[in-house]
């Protein structure tokens, strides 16, 4: 039985995987681009098809994904002390199943939704997320714009669903899963945010990190 609309899973499922190539359709007809997994690994996702809402994070992002600022476009983007600066947390809505309106889906397919403006396609990066919870099946529509507008309706409730994540969602979001070390080709800025960061504390399964500028005024 799948779980009641926005319920929350009792574990969320953190999965990472290259991002391939779908059918193309994501942003040409449905004006939703969505990031696929591998498949190999979505056969073993013990999870029932449906739609679901979570974060995810690009370890490698096209290089213009921080030009939603200068869009004016809304940015959830969650930046955390345990990631690097260059790879934010995004609210993302997921489709996991056999896409029943289209007949042509021969594997299931986990596919993301980043609640993020791309201007380039990031076929073959790294992407980690973290599927939290239920929204409602996959289904086949009398048409392409209820599909649409059902589409848009998801999007809307799971922003709701991730509201205040610092608040609700912190033991995912400073999951250690979610932690970027900074690679040494970044740049001198980042390089200097980072130093001015400590790492506290070191458990099983979480890195906890304090800005040392909360300890002075440096
Ligand atoms: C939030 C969301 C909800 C979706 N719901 C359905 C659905 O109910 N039925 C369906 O057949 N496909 C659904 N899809 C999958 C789309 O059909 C799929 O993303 C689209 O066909 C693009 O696939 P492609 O990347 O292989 O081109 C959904 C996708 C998203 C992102």
């Amino acid at each position: 039985m799948a779980p009641d609309s926005l319920q929350k899973l009792s574990k969320p499922v953190f999965i990472s995987s290259r991002v391939i190539h779908g059918f193309g359709r994501g942003s040409k007809k449905l004006g939703c681009p969505t990031a696929n997994l591998e498949h190999e690994i979505v056969q073993n996702i013990d999870l029932e098809s449906g739609i679901y809402y979570g974060f995810a994070q690009l370890i490698d992002p096209p290089p213009s994904s921080t030009k939603t600022m200068e869009k004016n476009i809304e940015d959830l983007s969650i930046h955390r002390p345990t990631t690097s600066p260059l790879n934010p947390i995004y609210p993302t809505v997921f489709s996991l199943g056999w896409n029943p309106h289209f007949n042509d889906v021969k594997q299931r397919t986990l596919e993301a939704h980043l609640l993020h403006s791309f201007d380039d396609d990031f076929y073959n990066s790294t992407i980690r997320v973290a599927i939290c919870g239920y929204i409602r099946p996959e289904r086949k529509f009398n048409s392409l714009d209820e599909l649409i507008d059902t589409i848009k309706n998801d999007i809307r409730l799971t922003k709701i669903a991730l509201e205040k994540p610092e608040q609700q969602w912190s033991s995912i979001i400073n999951d250690s899963f979610f932690f970027v070390p900074l690679a040494e080709n970044d740049d001198s800025t980042t390089k200097i945010k980072m130093k001015k960061m400590a790492i506290i504390n070191l458990d099983n399964n979480n890195v906890h990190i304090q800005n040392s500028n909360n300890n002075n005024n440096n």
